[in-house]
């Protein structure tokens, strides 16, 4: 039985098509001004929902009686009310796997970014600034060799750790609730991943990595007293969620501390405000959230959450549901 289908970000046209072939579609993104009236008008009707980077809260849940699933196009699920979730019974599919890669190659940029200045010296050359060669001051920090904290052990930080340790010859430490058993789960980190308390952690890491995702737990949770207690001279580096960290303490950390350098790819609010100093901080390489976003990866993504949305409304149990009650 065809049903209806609310798109509220733009797929690719194969998956699109996918959806229109057996259900009645409106495609009306909310963030688009003009096409706000659609998606609330069709809210009253969608049985089923795919997008993503768009608040799904309680009262947009009260606007949509009929819904029975959603599926976002996206790993992190922070943009939606899960206990309303639950309490009604909406399924929440999400993309865990397509993309750990992806994110953890541009996690690794960043850091090598941050460590040895690539953006402000090729901003130098760009800029016509590249007239002697380069002193001390605008010399960068190695990365081989140095020691690696990672904050959130997940696929991602798994794979981050690989490219640190069998790559760059780094020992990782990693902080997490449990420990990872390698043994079955990462075997080549064997021996190269740490599971560390966090003070420790942050004590001996020249390089912290964040992959934490976003809930009442971790929101904030990087503050003053985490940068404090940082290796004086380590670099941070966040790739999970920007509201894991208090900027304004950050701030403190690159201007007043002793903190090197930070690579941010999120953002406590994104897109990033104009009047923000973390936009031309001189210490900060500053990406508009594009871990995930290469070609291959977003249609992946894309593939994925229309796969899991065609079978949520066929009454199948798609592979990649997120236990919105275990929240
Ligand atoms: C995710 O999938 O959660 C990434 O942050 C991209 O939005």
């Amino acid at each position: 039985m065809r049903q209806h289908i609310l798109v509220f970000r733009e797929l690719p046209p194969d998956q699109l098509a996918r959806l229109q072939a057996v259900h009645d579609v409106t495609v009306a993104n909310p963030r688009v001004p003009a096409q706000l009236p659609a998606f609330q008008a069709a809210l009253a009707t969608a049985v089923g929902m795919i997008g993503s980077s768009y608040p799904v809260d309680e009262a947009l849940l009260a606007a949509a009686p009929q819904l029975k699933v959603i599926s976002s196009v996206s790993v992190g699920v922070d943009n939606y009310a899960l206990s309303a979730l639950a309490a009604r019974d909406v399924m929440l599919c999400h993309t865990p796997g397509v993309l750990d890669e992806t994110v953890a190659d541009t996690v690794f940029a960043l850091l090598m970014a941050s460590s040895r200045r690539i953006v402000e010296l090729s901003n130098l050359v760009r800029e016509g600034r590249w007239t002697k060669n380069i002193g001390e001051d605008l010399f960068g920090f190695d990365v081989h060799g140095k020691t690696l904290g990672l904050l959130g052990f997940g696929r991602i930080g798994q794979a981050i750790a690989r490219r640190a340790a069998l790559g760059f010859g780094m020992p990782v430490l990693y902080h997490a609730r449990r420990a990872v058993d390698l043994a079955t789960q990462a075997p080549e980190l064997q021996g190269r991943a740490l599971h560390t308390p966090m003070n420790e952690l942050l004590a001996r890491a020249d390089i912290v990595v964040a992959m934490l995702p976003l809930s009442s737990s971790t929101r904030g949770m990087i503050d003053t007293s985490v940068f404090g207690a940082m290796k004086p001279g380590a670099i941070f580096i966040n790739g999970g969620r920007g509201a894991t960290v208090q900027e304004d303490a950050l701030l403190q950390a690159l201007d007043h501390g002793t903190l090197r350098a930070a690579g941010l790819d999120v953002f406590a609010t994104e897109p990033l405000p104009m009047d923000s100093p973390l936009r031309t901080h001189p210490k900060v390489t500053a990406l508009p959230h594009i871990g995930s976003a290469t070609f291959e990866t977003r249609h992946a993504m894309a593939e994925l959450a229309t796969t899991s949305l065609l079978q949520a409304l066929a009454g199948e149990r798609p592979a990649a549901v997120f236990d919105t009650a275990a929240y």
